[in-house]
């Protein structure tokens, strides 16, 4: 948002805001990733509450679309089961994550059917739906349209084997699922074929003009919007808002046979939940915040993968449709764990379960808080420094301010706080303070909101430092001053866990039945507790053992393997039969690497050169990823010898390496045992 518009909303005195996150798909366990942005979400609505506004947080489980149809059917169960499944275990991480949303519906509802049947319709009148006959690939096995992501085949470009319709995981480069080389569907085998079928498609180019305006810092950081710009300049694409039957979702009204996309009726999930909520709050008025001319706020959470979607689709479906658009699109980077994207193998693709198996949600809560900033950049969990500052920052900082000096007022003072405090100029400071905060806060710039406050924190330690009340307790003349000054110190603490009650939500509820004064609000801050009772202090936080550390990737190590042959194959099915004939055309030959040399410009290449007993032969083999060429030389492995030579961009191939696993580091060339010797043929 634009400091203009910043300053605008922040002086109005109760705002209305309407706030709301992706919706995940229900079609598996939410990751650590989907609570970077529960988290800055939460914070966020948490802070607005906190300074009195109304602010309503919504989200659904994105219940449609093919990659759940086909769980389903694997699973053996209704798509809208699965689903269901999947929303209840998000419903309960995000609650134990303390992410408080007000409504967690589904995008397949009534409400969420009508609406996007209302948008098609009004956008349709307006002359916004086109019909055009598009081919695509069709399995005539399954009976169904394939999605890119379920065709594979050689890569027409470097010829590597099992890449999928849309992109070659190998060489990198795009194209359309027809040019695959030996296409095949990944749910029967089968050579697809191409089919005809009518789609309609949502003129996005009749919104030009208004998206051009739209697309500004008024409503989107400054990198998205640039970034969105750039379609301007290739021209709006119309968009294919239809899917053939069968799909789950939903039929699209006098079109049999033909559904919403479930990217169409996706967005309209975050009015529908709202809908839903609406009903359940009859205050709440549905037409005040959607209606064009709505004076309420209206912000989405977003990563920086969909900025595509809610920066241009979107907006243009709300006002085509004569609904308000958002005030801001909010986007967020990715989560890397210890500066790698996550991984099943090294167990750091971390579920939000298995974390809340180990630790309280107040940790990571805090760690991510310290790394959010306003930007879209990727945010790194480095778990040993995560360790660290959870411990230095939250136990050994901010709770041990109360720790060392509660135990007096508890115990030589009834639980009693003094009548006055110590130090008022630097109460008044820790207040003042306030302003600064809330504006980072505002902002997302949760990284500065925590530097601002741990940078009082530090100073109420100092000030503890330099009075040292438990020198002062072991002279009888000094007790009412250290009454005084326990009594300011934990003033400065409730000051601080206020400040940080939307980050740590848990710990500041401990830290209010310990003051015993209800709610920390923002309101109460200038007020300082005094002459009045507080409860016997407990131990607010543990400290982080690494042992849980290891514990939890352990955990997801172990979970996330395929352990069992049926998680294997369910993975990587069995392709169709062939004969004993067609096998026999493969020359399988045991091999010795005899060099091993990267290769200039290629990601994921090395290039080997193979002794097959009496002759050499060069093979580009796709397996930098899991091995290091100084790792290969002089290892014996197996190879397909009469594979046709393939001209690579790099050189001549003439064989394959045979390997195993899914890729990445999870990758292992085949090795024979000792005895083997090269150009044996493998039987
Ligand atoms: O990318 C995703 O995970 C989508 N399920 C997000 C949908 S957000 C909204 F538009 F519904
Ligand atoms: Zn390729």
């Amino acid at each position: 948002m634009s400091l203009k518009n910043l300053q605008k909303v922040v002086n109005v005195s109760k705002r209305k805001i309407l706030v709301t996150m992706a919706l995940p798909y229900a079609n598996g366990a939410l990751h650590l990733g989907h609570m970077v942005e529960a988290i800055q979400t939460d914070i966020w609505v948490r802070f607005q509450q906190l300074r009195g506004h109304d602010c309503h947080y919504i989200c659904a489980s994105d219940a449609h679309g093919t990659p759940i149809m086909i769980k389903a059917r694997e699973m053996n169960l209704e798509p809208a089961d699965l689903a269901n499944k999947y929303r209840q275990e998000a419903a309960a991480d995000y609650q134990d994550f303390s992410i408080k949303l007000d409504n967690f519906y589904t995008t397949d509802s009534p409400e969420n059917y009508e609406l996007a049947c209302l948008i098609y319709q009004r956008l349709k009148t307006k002359g916004d739906i086109e019909t055009r006959e598009i081919t695509q690939a069709y399995d005539e096995e399954a009976e169904m349209f394939l999605p890119d992501r379920f065709i594979k085949g050689e890569c027409p470009h470097c010829h590597a084997k099992d890449q999928y319709g849309d992109n070659c995981e190998v060489c990198s480069k795009t194209y359309d699922s027809g040019e695959l080389i030996e296409p095949r569907s990944v749910l029967t085998g089968k050579t697809p074929v191409q089919k005809k079928t009518a789609h309609y498609f949502f003129q996005l180019a009749n919104y030009e003009t208004y998206l051009k305006q739209w697309v500004s810092e008024e409503h989107l950081q400054p990198e998205v919007a640039n970034k969105l710009k750039e379609w301007f300049e290739t021209g709006l694409k119309a968009w294919d808002i239809t899917r053939d039957k069968p799909y789950f979702g939903f039929e699209i009204p006098d079109a049999p046979n033909k559904y919403f996309y479930v990217w169409l009726d996706a967005p309209v999930g975050y009015m529908a939940s709202f809908k839903n909520y609406c009903t359940q709050h009859p205050s709440i008025n549905f037409d005040e915040f959607w209606s064009e001319d709505s004076s309420t706020e209206l912000y989405h959470f977003i990563g920086k993968d969909i900025t595509y979607f809610h920066g241009l689709f979107w907006p243009a479906m709300l006002h085509g449709a004569g609904f308000r658009t958002p005030t801001a699109v909010f986007t967020h980077g990715f989560l890397t764990i210890d500066g790698q994207k996550m991984s099943k193998s090294r167990g750091t693709f971390i579920k939000a379960r298995s974390y809340l198996n180990h630790f309280e949600p107040t940790y990571l809560r805090y760690y991510l808080a310290a790394k959010l900033t306003s930007r879209v950049e990727d945010i790194d969990l480095n778990l040993e420094d995560f360790t660290q500052r959870i411990n230095a920052d939250l136990v050994g900082k901010l709770v041990n301010i109360a720790s060392r000096t509660a135990g007096f007022i508890n115990k030589k003072f009834d639980n009693q706080l003094a009548s006055e405090l110590e130090a008022p100029a630097l109460y008044q400071q820790f207040v003042a303070e306030g302003e600064f905060i809330a504006q980072a806060y505002e902002a997302r710039d949760f990284n500065r909101a925590i530097r601002l406050i741990m940078s009082l924190t530090d100073k109420a330690n100092q000030y503890v430092d330099e009075k040292k009340p438990w020198v002062l307790a072991k002279d009888v003349e000094q007790a009412k001053t250290v009454q005084w000054v326990c009594t300011m110190a934990l003033n400065l603490f409730k000051v601080l866990m206020t400040y940080l009650k939307p980050i740590v939500p848990d710990l500041a509820a401990r830290t209010e039945v310990f003051l015993n004064q209800g709610s920390l609000t923002w309101d109460n801050i200038k007020t300082p507790y005094l002459n009045v009772r507080i409860e016997k202090f407990k131990p607010l936080l543990q400290r982080i053992e690494a042992e849980k550390i290891n514990a939890m990737l352990a955990e997801n190590k172990q979970t996330e393997l395929p352990v069992t042959e049926k998680t294997i194959l369910d993975e990587y099915p069995i392709k169709p039969e062939i004969s004993i004939d067609d096998f026999s055309k493969i020359d399988l030959r045991i091999a010795k690497i005899i060099k091993a040399e990267h290769v200039e410009n290629a990601n994921k290449l090395i290039q080997l050169t193979l002794d097959i007993g009496g002759g050499e032969k060069q093979v580009f083999a796709g397996i930098k990823s899991a091995y290091a060429p100084e790792d290969l030389v002089g290892k014996m492995t197996v190879m397909v010898a009469n594979l046709a030579p393939r001209k690579m961009r790099f050189g001549l191939s003439e064989g394959m390496v045979l390997a195993a696993g899914a890729g990445g580091k999870e990758l292992w060339i085949l090795s024979p045992d000792e005895g083997a010797m090269p150009g044996m043929p493998v039987k």
